[in-house]
């Protein structure tokens, strides 16, 4: 009876033990509240950015340590995509024009979610369209995995006509101070004139002291 008793007792440990790790997964997952400031100081349980490394579309590997230094401002996406993508690169590119040379103080990286058909080579095609300083970084699934994982980014795979397929993402840039910490976020449908501040504050903000 006792060793049934003791028995009784170990599950329920154990089964206290996994919910109480479980939820505190889920709550670690909780996507972050929008910050008002666009410089706010993070203090969500959900830290945008981490470790991650991957290739670029010229060649260079590119590390959440590489791009210390400078801000950056980190999207994810693929070429395939028909509409948010290209507009977004688009978009990103008259940005960087409109900062003039402050442009070069800021590193604007793409990060495909795509690596089955984001190879080094379609992408390096795919960015002659936009702006010359975005990186496009691809690598191997689990690479790029892991970096839409440090930066929260869902992403998944959807079936489409004659055994194609297409990709659901998040389409937030991330903007990143120099030390690689989440400074704030461009949305799609926020005037020019906002993101532009939002960069140039970013930028200001990022100066070595
Ligand atoms: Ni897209």
């Amino acid at each position: 009876m006792r060793t049934r008793r003791i028995l009784q007792i170990s599950l329920w440990v154990a089964a206290l033990v996994w919910l109480a790790t479980f939820g505190v997964l889920q709550f670690g997952l909780l996507p972050k509240p929008q910050q008002s400031s666009p410089l706010a100081v993070t203090t969500g349980v959900a830290q945008i950015g981490g470790p991650f490394r991957l290739e670029s579309h010229k060649g260079e590997v590119v590390t959440d340590q590489t791009l210390k230094g400078r801000p950056s401002a980190i999207f994810f996406g693929f070429t395939h995509c028909p509409e948010v993508c290209p507009t977004t690169l688009f978009d990103l590119t008259g940005l960087l024009q409109e900062l003039g040379p402050d442009a070069e103080k800021i590193t604007p990286v793409l990060i495909t979610v795509d690596p089955e058909r984001d190879t080094k080579s379609v992408l390096a095609e795919y960015m002659q369209s936009f702006d010359p300083r975005i990186l496009a970084l691809t690598g191997s699934p689990a690479d790029v995995d892991a970096a839409a994982k440090a930066f929260k980014v869902f992403y998944r795979k959807v079936p489409a006509d004659k055994g194609s397929y297409t990709m659901d993402h998040s389409a937030v840039v991330y903007l990143m101070d120099r030390e690689g910490r989440f400074a704030g976020s461009l949305d799609k449908h926020e005037p020019k004139e906002a993101q532009l501040r939002k960069l140039k504050a970013l930028i200001e903000n990022s100066s070595p002291t």
